[in-house]
């Protein structure tokens, strides 16, 4: 069974086909980094005009490197939230143009949904397990029942992670995304050169990123000789430190043994290593996609779209984007 996925989320084009759920026949993503650079940051109007631009040759290339048609395809499986509203209308149109015209089931898919089944392209972690979705606009943990049984147990209540890790290399004047760029300039740094805060909603296991980004910023104007790198790898330690005690926390507290990490702060190499070492003694086994599976990119839509469409699921051509959207908020 081959499914077409589609994600236009935010500032990636991508189109990827998948076999059974599984096997990944092409995955192309077309980035913007070069046209966000300058700006620090994503500039959702010119995120939205070049997804019309690359929407159909990224969807063919996919079709193409897999050797496909549309005639192949059992489905087709789109993001339609959450995400930049602009970006998310091009992929859902564009899908359900296609879904129309070539007379193709349409599987509208959750991004954060999308997140969670990266693992699923690469590995077969049991249920329930707790995931940690941080990217560059959500921060939660979630458990997982089955198979599209999501519980949020918390949230960011101000900034996502990877947001923190953009604005963070941002004041430091490094490039867009920022959190690659910090995970390389961490790595060199002394994490313990500055004790960045470390922020305890009490009774709660929710998140906030916004009091480290302005402890950063204070500590650069009151201490502009700190280097560079002391500052990335004394944020990274701050940040994952928080990152990895919420999801034990979540874990012993849910009785859960498997923990699956999802997003794009996920590819982080010290987050990586830091939970593997922090679950070893505790007979807890982590789960961690590929880091190139981490990031947008439309295989995770077309996994998390075949489950759906197994269950018999779908969308018809009343699907329209939402900005906001909560785990597990389908329209059926
Ligand atoms: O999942 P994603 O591609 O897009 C969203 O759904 O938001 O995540 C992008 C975010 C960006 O904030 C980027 O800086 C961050 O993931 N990121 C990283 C790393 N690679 C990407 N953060 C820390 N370390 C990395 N290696
Ligand atoms: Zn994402």
């Amino acid at each position: 069974m081959l499914i077409l996925g589609i994600d236009t989320s935010c500032d990636d084009t991508s189109a990827a086909v998948i076999e059974d759920g599984k096997r990944i026949l092409s995955n192309i993503i077309s980035g913007q980094d070069k046209i966000h650079d300058k700006y620090g940051g994503i500039v959702p109007e010119l995120a939205s005009r070049k997804h019309i631009e690359m929407i159909l040759p990224v969807v063919e290339g996919a079709l193409n490197s897999a050797g496909a048609g549309f005639h192949d395809l059992s489905a087709i499986a789109v993001t339609y939230g959450p995400g930049l509203i602009g970006s998310l209308l091009i992929g859902v149109c564009f899908a359900k143009s296609i879904s129309f015209f070539h007379k193709i089931p349409l599987i509208g898919v959750n991004h954060l949904e999308g997140h969670i089944h990266s693992i699923f392209l690469e590995n077969d972690p049991q249920f329930p397990f707790i995931a940690l979705i941080v990217s560059g606009g959500h921060t939660s943990i979630c458990l997982v029942e089955s198979q599209g049984d999501y519980s949020e147990i918390s949230r960011t209540r101000d900034d996502a992670a990877g947001e923190a890790y953009d604005k963070v290399a941002k004041l430091l004047g490094l490039g867009y995304p920022g959190g690659p760029i910090i995970d390389k300039m961490a790595s060199i740094g002394n994490p313990e050169a500055v004790h960045f805060p470390r922020a305890n909603l009490k009774g709660s296991l929710d998140f906030s990123f916004s009091g480290l980004k302005t402890a950063v910023l204070t500590h650069i104007k009151k201490y502009p000789n700190t280097k560079k790198e002391d500052i990335a790898a004394s944020f990274q330690a701050s940040v994952i430190d928080v990152l990895v005690s919420r999801t034990l926390d979540a874990a012993r507290s849910a009785g859960v043994k498997s923990i699956v990490l999802a997003g794009g702060v996920s590819a982080n190499s010290a987050l990586r290593e830091t939970m593997i070492k922090r679950t070893s003694d505790k007979g807890i086994k982590v789960f961690l996609p590929s880091p190139h599976l981490c990031t947008d990119n439309a295989a995770m839509i077309a996994a998390a779209g075949y489950h759906h469409f197994k269950k018999g699921t779908a969308s018809d051509l009343t699907l329209n984007p939402k900005a906001y959207m909560q785990l597990g908020t389908r329209c059926e």
